[in-house]
């Protein structure tokens, strides 16, 4: 059964013309899979569909065989989807263990012993478990918001250019740390503009296009495609 499977997904913002116009995407078991297209495609607003902040008007979002298209944001997240956007995705003003604490409301009993377990895997989360979040550097202020999302024991995490105003190291220690979370199990669905290196940790890739899928295929084989190359990485 599919982690997610979210079909002919029609969504956008009030009254204007939607954004997304049929788009599908499927998370099997596993994967890393990675959505690229151009600015503008919908990439965003459909991980914003698929967490439940923006309502899609058609289509069908299903989490593990379970139907969620008409759950708020909320109830998505208690069915097992965590996501981080792209901006704003810890409290700046907060220390790392108050944004932790924070993130973990949905399980308050367990979230101190979820915490500790999360400064075991991120030494730095610990040793900075004091410090106020926006003194964290871009990297950092990444694996924070991943570890936010992480206090909820998802099911499934929508990244939302995890990497975007990284310097190339920091983008790379990011990838690695993307890859260890989906080694330990956890699916992975994101949104990239490092499109080759996003492609080459991913098992399956989208291309979307003008708020429907373009292409599809594997991680390694969009990243290969010489069309994909010329129109999304530079050739
Ligand atoms: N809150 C909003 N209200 C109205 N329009 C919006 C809103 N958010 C995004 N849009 C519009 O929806 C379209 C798609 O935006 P979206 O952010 O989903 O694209 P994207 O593929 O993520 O682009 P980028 O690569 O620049 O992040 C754009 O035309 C954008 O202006
Ligand atoms: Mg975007």
């Amino acid at each position: 059964m599919s982690v997610l499977a979210a079909e002919g997904v029609v969504a956008g913002y009030g009254a204007a013309e939607q954004i997304l116009k049929g788009a599908s995407v499927r998370v099997e078991p596993g994967e890393i899979v990675t959505i690229i297209g151009p600015n503008g495609a919908g990439k965003s607003t459909l991980l914003k569909t698929i967490a439940g902040l923006v309502a899609a008007k058609e289509g069908q979002i299903i989490l593990s065989g379970k139907d969620v298209t008409s759950a708020d944001a909320g109830g998505r997240a208690k069915a097992g989807i965590a996501f981080v956007p792209q901006e704003r995705n810890v409290f700046g003003s907060l220390t790392v263990a108050e944004n932790l604490e924070i993130a973990g409301f949905l399980d308050p009993a367990g979230a101190s012993a979820r915490a500790e377990g999360l400064y075991a895997t991120y030494p730095m989360l610990a040793a900075k478990r004091r410090a106020l979040a926006r003194t964290l550097s871009g990297g950092q202020r990444q694996i924070l918001a991943m570890a936010m999302g992480l206090m909820s024991n998802p099911s499934l995490m929508l990244l939302d250019e995890p990497t975007a105003g990284l310097s190339p190291k920091a983008a790379d220690d990011l990838f690695d740390a993307i890859v260890a979370l989906n080694r330990d199990g956890l699916p992975i669905l994101m949104v990239e503009q490092h499109a080759v290196e996003a492609l080459a940790v991913s098992h399956r890739g989208y291309v979307l296009v003008s708020g429907r899928n373009s292409a599809e295929g594997t991680g390694p084989g969009l990243a290969a495609d010489p069309e994909i190359r010329r129109l999304f990485l530079g050739g």
